[in-house]
Parts: structure tokens; C-alpha cells; sequence
């Protein structure tokens, strides 16, 4: 069964986040499409992503009351996301959830969301 998101957290907490995203962030520097995108302020987004999951999947909401709304789509209109950055950003993504080994569903909930999430930030053709 599937597993709701509001429930994420409580399966693996503060902890999980901060090992989903450390994996995410310690591969990003040498990624040849990703690393030039996130040039500045590694800590700093990796803050944003990892408070932002954290809220999204059930857990504290320090994203919103630092950030406000997400506005993700907005967010991203600075960078050129095409399908292949997209794809690099899942595969990575993909990457840091076998490195974190979380539970299956909690794995499963927040593969589904980074698979469609990533495709709803596209904002360029090619
Ligand atoms: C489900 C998919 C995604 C989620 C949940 C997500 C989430 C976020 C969040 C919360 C921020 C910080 C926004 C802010 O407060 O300013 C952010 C920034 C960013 N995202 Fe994404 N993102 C996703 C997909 C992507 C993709 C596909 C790319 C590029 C291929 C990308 C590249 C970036 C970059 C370059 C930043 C700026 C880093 C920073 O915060 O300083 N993101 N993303």
C-alpha cells in the first residue's frame, strides 16, 4: 500500500532528510550539468531543499516560515531546465535515495514525487 506523504516524516524523521539531501549535495559539485547550476551557496541550498522535503512530507514547516511559499516554478526560472537537466537531476536524485537506504515506502513516496516535481520544473525546450 501506498504509504501518504504526510506520513514520511514520521517514518524517518529529521535524520533521513538530512542523509537524502547530504547525498544529494555531495554529488552535485562534480556533476557536469548540475554543478554549474548551483554554483553559489551549496549549504545554503541545501537548507532550502532539505526544509523545504521536510515540510512538504509531514515534518516542521521552517521552510515556509523562513521562505515563505515555495513557488517552485518561480524559483527555478533563473536556471534553463530541459529534459536532459531534469533527467540528470532524478538520476541524482536516484543516486542519493540508494545511498540513504530509507524504508521502502518512504523511498517509494518521495521517488514519485521527485520523478513528477522534476518534470513540472522544466522550463525550456531544448
Ligand atoms: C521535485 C523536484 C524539485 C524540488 C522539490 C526542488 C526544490 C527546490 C527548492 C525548495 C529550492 C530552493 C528555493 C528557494 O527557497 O529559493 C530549489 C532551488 C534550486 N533548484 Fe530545485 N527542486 C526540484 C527540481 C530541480 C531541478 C530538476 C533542477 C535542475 C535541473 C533544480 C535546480 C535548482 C537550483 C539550481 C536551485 C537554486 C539553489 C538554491 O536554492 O540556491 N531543481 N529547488
Amino acid at each position: 500500500m501506498d504509504l501518504l506523504d504526510s506520513k514520511v516524516y514520521s517514518l524517518i524523521g529529521d535524520e533521513g532528510f538530512v542523509r537524502l539531501c547530504a547525498a544529494f549535495f555531495r554529488r552535485v559539485p562534480t556533476d557536469p550539468i548540475l554543478g554549474p547550476m548551483y554554483q553559489h551557496d551549496l549549504a545554503g541550498a541545501e537548507w532550502r531543499l532539505r526544509e523545504f522535503l521536510v515540510g512538504r512530507f509531514g515534518g516542521p514547516e521552517r521552510y515556509i516560515e523562513k521562505r515563505g511559499h515555495p513557488r517552485l516554478r518561480m524559483r527555478h526560472s533563473p536556471f534553463k531546465i530541459n529534459t536532459p537537466a531534469r533527467d540528470r537531476w532524478v538520476a541524482t536524485m536516484g543516486e542519493a535515495l540508494a545511498e540513504a537506504k530509507l524504508p521502502a515506502e518512504a523511498d517509494a513516496a518521495l521517488r514519485r514525487f521527485f520523478d513528477d516535481g522534476a518534470t513540472f520544473m522544466i522550463n525550456h525546450p531544448d
